[in-house]
């Protein structure tokens, strides 16, 4: 483990510069869920009794729960004995209350089309399509896969395995086939759920292609359901493959919603960690679902009746599991969900798009701020953003410049800022401001919410109580994850092994001295390049199956826009002069997806090394980031890294 970057001291001295407060305005507390401590206290006082009261009021359960909880180092089991359906939770019971007809999903499309769907619809379709899984064999506890655009299917396709009690594994679109077949392997999955392909900045990404080439790879995918979205040729393997429209025409819509045990498996989210293999994680169904109801009501202030909202993750990711899918339909509320990307056709579209549906809860991540702040302020002004309330950001750090223009320029000056920290692993939010109660500071995720329990640590896992140190978290919370699939070790050291009887997170902060968290970001060798997790060793492993190369290193360095961006550092093979940086740039894409793409790759003859042969990523990263050289003396060859720093300052 890295002790606190540099680039991480550097930040606490900026961000201690930092004094300004935002107190949640008036007439906003006023009307809030929650404009006072007692959720804190109540939470302070009885943390599992909290938990429980959260699940009884917020979840329907078809039969309660013995225990509340069990915790057995580091495995935590919720409501024990309880059962529900989730995708029941999400649909039948806003249908059983007489809101079959309100909007779930007003769906914009990239080219301009939209569809608006109802909860009664939501339900006939998600009813549907867990029979067809069903006709397909999918059983109870069976692995699917969803390799989706932004399209309201995928949400169904997900609700639907919830229904019959099948965990879902959802790969984001833009990963390569590579990747889709590792985690197919990995899952076991028996189904592929696709479409032909979808709309992104202006014309059609395939997907199909990628799937069929991703289930030659494996051997354990039976059928593959394709949805038609992109219009674009795709080949057909007799038995294998289904056009979802066709199943669904002689599809039934009765499918009784089957309980199932709250510890059941919901789905598997691949993340990436330390090391090349990406994690699978396991979340299950009632402490799950408890958490993101929970906290989408709260930090996101939900008044269902009036609220639209809108979280521009992709379902690809755990933000778009938790506040696309199931905290915001869990809690009946109409959203917004939007296919393509920010600047099409115009740079405004985003700002059309809020004006269009009234949105009210804006939920997006510090990259895109950063992103619309270069694009100017007169793209937002172009619209009547009047309908927003509240803003929210996820991913990564916010700086304080960007939060300051997203409070004028999109909140207009008048609406609550939560900066929320999380993580695929917690399922939920866990430290952010209460929009009716806290107090913001630009830059700072405030504190944990009630029901959470987070602390810094030193090095030696001594309390901080201001400074910088390790985020932990000291209590089980219903969303956290049940472990790695397949690795029930690697869930123990890597979550574990660092702080006896802590979770950490793997992230630094600073803790003021008004007690206000500022998360700095990772402490470990994993990326975050626009609130994406990249881990060094992946695309390392990727660089180095290029039969060019023989040996690569790979850092983030701090990037204005996307917070951090992929660096890498290659060594190529003797006879292999010719391959180009550009090469080896799409070679990554290939092996892993366009997001892990190397911003600049350099090819060097060396790389620094310590005497015994481990590689100086500090260095590499003070070369990437043209910050003056430390202390050298440790390295084996200290010429390598004159070398480096010239090739640097040559490149472009
Ligand atoms: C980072 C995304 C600072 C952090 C929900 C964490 C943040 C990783 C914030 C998890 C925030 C997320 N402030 N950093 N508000 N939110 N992070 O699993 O480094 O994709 O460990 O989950 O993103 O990324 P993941």
């Amino acid at each position: 483990m890295a002790p606190m970057s540099e680039g991480n001291q550097q930040s606490i001295e900026a961000l201690s510069a930092e004094h300004r407060m935002f107190p949640p305005p008036a007439e906003f507390a006023a009307n809030a869920l929650t404009n006072d401590r007692t959720l804190f206290d109540e939470a302070a006082a009885d943390h599992e009794g909290f938990w429980a009261r959260q699940a009884s009021e917020l979840v329907e359960w078809s039969r309660p729960w013995d225990t509340v909880l069990e915790w057995d180092l580091p495995y935590s089991k919720w409501f024990l004995g309880g059962q529900l359906n989730v995708s029941a939770n999400c649909l039948d019971r806003h249908v059983a209350a007489g809101n079959g007809d309100k909007i779930a999903i007003h769906w914009e499309g990239e080219p301009g089309d939209s569809r608006d769907i109802t909860y009664a619809e939501m339900l006939d379709e998600v009813s549907k399509f867990a029979n067809v899984l069903t006709g397909l064999g999918v059983e109870k506890g069976d692995r699917v896969m969803v390799y989706m655009p932004m399209i309201p299917e995928a949400a169904v396709a997900m609700l639907a395995c919830a229904r019959i009690g099948a965990p879902h594994s959802v790969v984001f679109g833009g990963f390569s086939a590579q990747s889709l077949a590792d985690r197919i392997d990995d899952a076991d999955a028996k189904v592929v759920i696709t479409a032909d392909g979808g709309h992104r900045r202006g014309s059609v990404f395939p997907l199909k292609p990628a799937a069929d080439e991703a289930v030659e790879k494996t051997s354990t995918i039976e059928h593959v359901v394709v949805v038609k979205r992109g219009g674009n040729e795709v080949d057909m393997v007799d038995g294998r493959d289904h056009w979802y429209h066709e199943l669904m025409n002689g599809a039934s819509a009765d499918c009784p919603p089957v309980p199932h045990d709250s510890e059941d498996l919901l789905f598997l989210l691949y993340t990436s960690g330390t090391t090349g293999k990406p994690k699978g994680i396991m979340h299950t169904m009632g402490g799950y679902l408890t958490h993101t109801t929970y906290t989408h009501k709260y930090v996101f202030d939900l008044h269902p009746e009036t609220d639209v909202f809108w979280c521009t993750a992709d379902v690809g990711w755990i933000t778009g599991h938790s506040y696309i899918v199931y905290g915001p339909m869990s809690n009946g509320c109409t959203q917004v969900m939007y296919e393509g990307v920010p600047n099409y056709p115009e740079n405004d579209r985003f700002w059309e798009i809020v004006a269009k549906y009234g949105v009210t809860k804006f939920y997006t991540a510090p990259t895109a701020i950063r992103t619309f702040m270069k694009w100017g302020a007169e793209e937002p002004a172009k619209h009547d953003l009047s309908s927003l309330q509240l803003l929210g950001t996820v991913g990564e750090p916010i700086n304080p410049e960007a939060w300051m223009w997203y409070h004028e320029h999109i909140g207009g000056g008048r609406c609550p800022i939560v900066d929320t920290w999380w993580q695929t692993e917690t399922g939920g939010i866990m430290i952010s401001p209460l929009p009716g109660v806290t107090t913001t500071k630009p830059g700072s995720a405030t504190h944990p919410l009630p029901g959470v329990v987070a602390e810094l640590v030193d090095d030696d896992a001594n309390h901080v109580e201001t400074g910088g140190g390790y985020l932990t978290l000291t209590k089980p919370w219903p969303g956290m994850l049940r472990g790695i699939w397949g690795d029930p070790q690697r869930y123990i050291d890597t979550y574990w092994g660092r702080f006896d009887d802590r979770y950490f997170a793997g992230d630094g902060a600073k803790i003021d001295d008004d007690g206000y968290l500022w998360v700095l970001g990772r402490v470990d060798d994993v990326m975050n390049v626009s609130g994406h997790r990249i881990s060094t060793a992946e695309v390392e492993s990727a660089l180095v199956s290029h039969p060019s190369v023989a040996e690569a290193a790979v850092v983030g360095a701090t990037d204005a826009t996307t917070g951090q961006a992929v660096m890498a550092y290659v060594i190529l093979r003797s006879g292999a002069a010719d391959v180009t940086p550009e090469e080896l740039r799409t070679h990554v894409a290939g092996e892993i997806g366009a997001i892990a793409k190397p911003k600049a790759i350099f090819i060097t003859p060396d790389l620094p090394k310590t005497r015994s042969g481990k590689i100086m990523r500090r260095l590499l990263r003070d070369v990437a980031e043209g910050r003056n050289l430390g202390d050298t003396t440790t390295l084996a060859d200290a010429s390598v890294v004159d070398e480096l720093q010239r090739r640097a300052n040559e490149a472009p």
